[in-house]
C-alpha cells in the first residue's frame, strides 16, 4: 500500500511540473495574461507552483504514458478520465489554471483547475482518490506553514484565489476548504496547528451560510485557550476582491476587528428578532443555549450563559437546568 501510495505521488509530481513546463510555453500564453490579469507576480505563483493544462485531450496522458505509467494508474489518481461505454480515457484538466494541492509535507497530492474565461464549471478538482480527501484537505496549508513555521493564527476562505491572492498582498496565513464546507476534521487540524482560526467567507449570502455552519461545526472544539473569529466582507466582495481593493494594512486591521465567537453567537441570534418581544425574546434564548450547549465543558461556557442570563433577564440556574434536561433527553 506505502509503494502504491508513493506511486500515486510521483505521477501527481510530475503532472504538477508538467503543468508548471506548459504555463511557460508558447501554448501558456492566454494563462499567463490571465494570471498576470488577477495580478499573480512569477514569485507567487512558482510558492504555489501554479501551472496550465494544455487545450488539448490527450496531452498529459501521453507525457505520462512516456514515462511509464499506465493508464489505469492515472486514471484512479483523477488525471485521466474513462469513458464508461468506449472506456477510451482522456485529459480530465483542459485549458485550465492548475493549482497543486499539497499535503502538509509538501507532496501533490490533487489538483484544482481554474478555467480561464466564464466557461462551467469554473472550477474543477481531482475527484477522491487513494491520496486525496476533500473532507480532510486545505488549499493553501503546506505554503502557508513554510512562509512561516510559528503560525499563530490560520485564516480561512473559501477560494484557491482568495489563498492566492492574499499571499500576494503578504498575508500568507490563509488557507481554503476545497469547495466543501469546512469539516470538524479540518479545524481539528488546524487546531493542532495553532490556537486561533479566522472564518473570512465571502460577502454572499452563501458565504454568511457557510459561517453560520462553520459556527456550528467549531462549537464542540473550543477547549480553553482556542480561540475562533469571523470576519464579514462588504456585500459582493471575497477576499481577493476586497485586498486588491484595499491593500494588506486595510484587510489586516479587518482581521484584527473580527467578531469573536462569542459576539456572532448572539449577534447571529439576534438577526431578524425584536428582542422587545417576549415570544421573540424565548427564540432567541432558545437559540443560544442550543449554541452553548455544543460547547465543551469550560470557562467560555460559563461565561456565555452568564452573558445569556444577563440578556434575558433570566437566571443563569434557570438556564443550566434547562440544558441539563436537554442533555437527559437526547437518546
Ligand atoms: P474566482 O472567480 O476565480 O475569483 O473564484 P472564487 O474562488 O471567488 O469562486 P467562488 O467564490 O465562486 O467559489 C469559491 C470556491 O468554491 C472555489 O475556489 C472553488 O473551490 C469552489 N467552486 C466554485 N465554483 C466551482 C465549481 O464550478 N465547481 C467546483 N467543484 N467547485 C467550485
Ligand atoms: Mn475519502
Ligand atoms: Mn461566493
Ligand atoms: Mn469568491
Ligand atoms: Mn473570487
Amino acid at each position: 500500500r506505502e509503494r502504491k501510495r508513493r506511486e500515486g505521488v510521483n505521477l501527481l509530481e510530475l503532472s504538477a511540473s508538467y503543468f508548471r513546463e506548459r504555463l511557460k510555453m508558447p501554448e501558456g500564453r492566454g494563462a499567463r495574461e490571465y494570471l498576470e490579469r488577477r495580478g499573480l507576480s512569477a514569485e507567487v505563483q512558482q510558492a504555489f507552483g501554479i501551472g496550465y493544462a494544455p487545450d488539448a485531450w490527450e496531452s498529459l496522458k501521453r507525457h505520462l504514458g512516456e514515462r511509464g505509467i499506465a493508464e489505469s494508474v492515472q486514471v484512479e489518481y483523477g488525471l485521466l478520465v474513462q469513458r464508461e461505454e468506449s472506456g477510451r480515457t482522456y485529459d480530465r484538466f483542459r485549458d485550465r489554471v492548475m493549482f497543486p494541492i499539497r499535503d502538509v509535507r509538501g507532496r501533490t497530492i490533487a489538483f484544482g483547475g481554474r478555467v480561464l474565461g466564464d466557461a462551467k464549471p469554473k472550477y474543477l478538482n481531482s475527484p477522491e482518490t487513494p491520496v486525496f480527501h476533500k473532507g480532510r484537505e486545505l488549499y493553501g496549508l503546506y505554503e502557508a506553514r513554510q512562509a512561516n513555521p510559528r503560525l499563530e493564527r490560520l485564516l480561512i476562505v473559501e477560494g484557491y484565489m482568495d489563498v492566492v491572492a492574499l499571499a500576494q498582498f503578504g498575508i500568507r496565513n490563509a488557507v481554503a476548504t476545497l469547495g466543501t464546507s469546512t469539516s470538524e476534521e479540518h479545524l481539528a487540524r488546524l487546531f493542532r496547528m495553532v490556537s486561533e482560526v479566522v472564518f473570512c467567507f465571502d460577502g454572499d449570502r452563501a458565504g454568511r451560510q457557510a459561517a453560520s455552519r462553520a459556527l456550528e461545526t467549531v462549537l464542540p472544539l473550543m477547549i480553553d485557550g482556542r480561540q475562533a473569529r469571523f470576519l464579514f466582507l462588504p456585500e459582493g466582495e471575497d477576499p481577493d476582491t476586497l485586498v486588491r481593493r484595499e491593500g494588506q494594512a486595510a484587510f489586516e486591521d479587518r482581521i484584527t476587528c473580527a467578531s469573536p465567537l462569542s459576539e456572532f453567537l448572539f449577534d447571529q441570534a439576534a438577526t431578524g428578532r425584536d428582542l422587545a418581544r417576549i415570544e421573540e425574546r424565548e427564540r432567541y434564548a432558545s437559540q443560544v443555549l442550543a449554541a452553548i450547549a455544543r460547547l465543551p465543558e469550560g470557562v467560555l461556557k460559563s461565561l456565555l450563559l452568564g452573558e445569556l442570563s444577563r440578556r434575558t433577564g433570566v437566571d443563569q440556574s434557570r438556564f443550566e437546568a434547562l440544558m441539563a434536561r436537554d442533555v437527559a433527553a437526547t437518546p
